[in-house]
């Protein structure tokens, strides 16, 4: 597989990686190329598992005219998987299964429309869909539940409306991905029946193409869904982390909070913004690591305490290195306590060498500690909250024009 440039290199590799079963071999063989061995795999199981990688990379961010050529060859010789693991004292797997490039068959396709839909089944079985299904729809009842992964819906746009008004509340999960495979499209066609997300497959497209946008459907379902569970174990982890101190449980959901709103303000990246989410509930995870008699401790901190409590960001770093969807989010816990001035930590690092993400988090973290109760002070009125954290600005601590931004935004609610 060869990339047109090296900048989506890691994404790609990432997901080669996660995609391929444990026996399997990468290489890479170029500054943007990568080759893979898959033993005792059939050309049209190599074809597949080239096709799923081509899929979850373009969900992982690598659009498909980043790949400049991927292709699949097929070796004489006869490979025993089982020598293979030994060799490489690699593998988990014990019956050489191909477990992931068989997930396709454990999705339930359901494909509505003409009598033409019992072609595309036989396709999508042979494709590996083992459990594909065909309802014809010609005006009938559909039933009232329709539990499906994705649905494919074929034939005659101007069926659309009735066909929705059936299908759609009969779908127990809404985010059910649709596809729409139509053969002719007027002015007059209706298709607001259908939801926006719906991927619509142009007249004349190869059947290579329809499984393309399936298998690229079901995976950002599924990497939807695998976030959603990543969100909640981190939600789970800082409750466990904020617990210890009640003065500051919500901290870290209040500051991801405000700095999403702030970053919208200012006018950042869909990107950026989903990193100011991830870094503003992550910002203090490292302070997991730290003894609970001094995240806990009812007095001021020792020197000796503080500088311990200084190693948070560094913790929080290492710990979420390393995790894929995290890693906009890096900068932010690493640098979120350093100072514009240059007297924070842990790098000291100075002025536009902060990272702006965590220029920005810094703000709302500490405005949301000022108008909190700490064991050595009550907490601080909003307003005068705010004239501390301006005043801050002023003498160089905190980036003045966030600063502001956000005082603006907090001002007007
Ligand atoms: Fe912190």
């Amino acid at each position: 597989m060869r990339l047109a440039t090296k900048e989506n290199f890691y994404r790609l590799a990432t997901t080669v990686h996660s995609t391929l079963r444990n026996f399997d071999m990468i290489f890479v063989t170029g500054e943007a190329d990568l080759s893979l061995i898959l033993p005792e795999t059939q050309s049209d199981q190599a074809q597949i598992a080239l096709s799923r990688i081509l899929s979850r990379a373009e969900v992982n961010g690598v659009p498909p005219w980043e790949v400049r050529s991927a292709m699949v060859s097929v070796g004489e010789e006869g490979w025993d998987s089982g020598e293979i693991r030994k060799k490489l004292k690699i593998g988990k797997m014990e019956d050489g299964t191909m477990a992931d490039f068989d997930a396709d068959g454990d999705n339930r396709i359901l494909v509505v429309g003409d009598k033409s839909g019992v072609n595309l089944v036989q396709l999508l079985k042979e494709e590996g869909f083992s459990n594909a299904e065909a309802f014809v729809f010609e005006g009938d009842k559909l039933p009232d539940i329709l539990n499906a992964n994705a649905v494919i819906i074929q034939g005659d746009l101007d069926k659309i409306p009735d066909l929705a008004h059936q299908l759609l509340p009969a779908l127990p999960d809404p985010s059910t991905p649709i596809i729409v495979q139509y053969s002719e499209r007027s002015e007059d066609s209706d298709l607001t029946a259908l939801p926006e997300s719906a991927d619509y497959i142009p007249p004349g497209a190869s059947n290579d193409y329809l499984i393309h946008r399936l298998r690229r459907s079901l995976d950002m379902v599924q990497a939807q869904s695998d976030a959603k569970e990543v969100e909640s174990f981190i939600l789970r982890l800082i409750r466990l982390m904020e617990e210890g101190d009640s003065d500051v449980l919500g901290h870290s959901q209040q500051v991801a909070i405000w700095a999403v709103r702030l970053g919208g303000r200012m006018g950042l990246s869909p990107e950026e913004i989903e990193a100011l989410k991830w870094g503003g509930l992550l910002h203090d995870i490292g302070k997991l690591f730290l003894p609970g008699k001094i995240l806990s401790k009812s007095r001021m901190l020792t020197a000796e305490e503080f500088a311990i409590t200084k190693s948070h960001p560094r913790l929080g770093f290492d710990l979420c290195n390393g995790i894929g969807i995290l890693e906009p989010a890096l900068p932010i816990i690493k640098y979120h306590h350093e100072r514009m001035d240059g007297k924070g930590y842990p790098e000291g690092l100075r002025g536009d060498k902060i990272p702006l993400l965590a220029r920005i988090i810094a703000v709302p973290d500490v405005f949301d500690t000022l108008i909190r109760r700490r064991p050595y002070r009550p907490a601080f009125p909003v307003e005068e909250a705010s004239k501390i954290v301006m005043s801050e600005a002023e003498k160089g601590m905190w980036d003045i024009n966030i600063a502001k931004q956000f005082l603006e935004m907090i001002q007007r609610k």
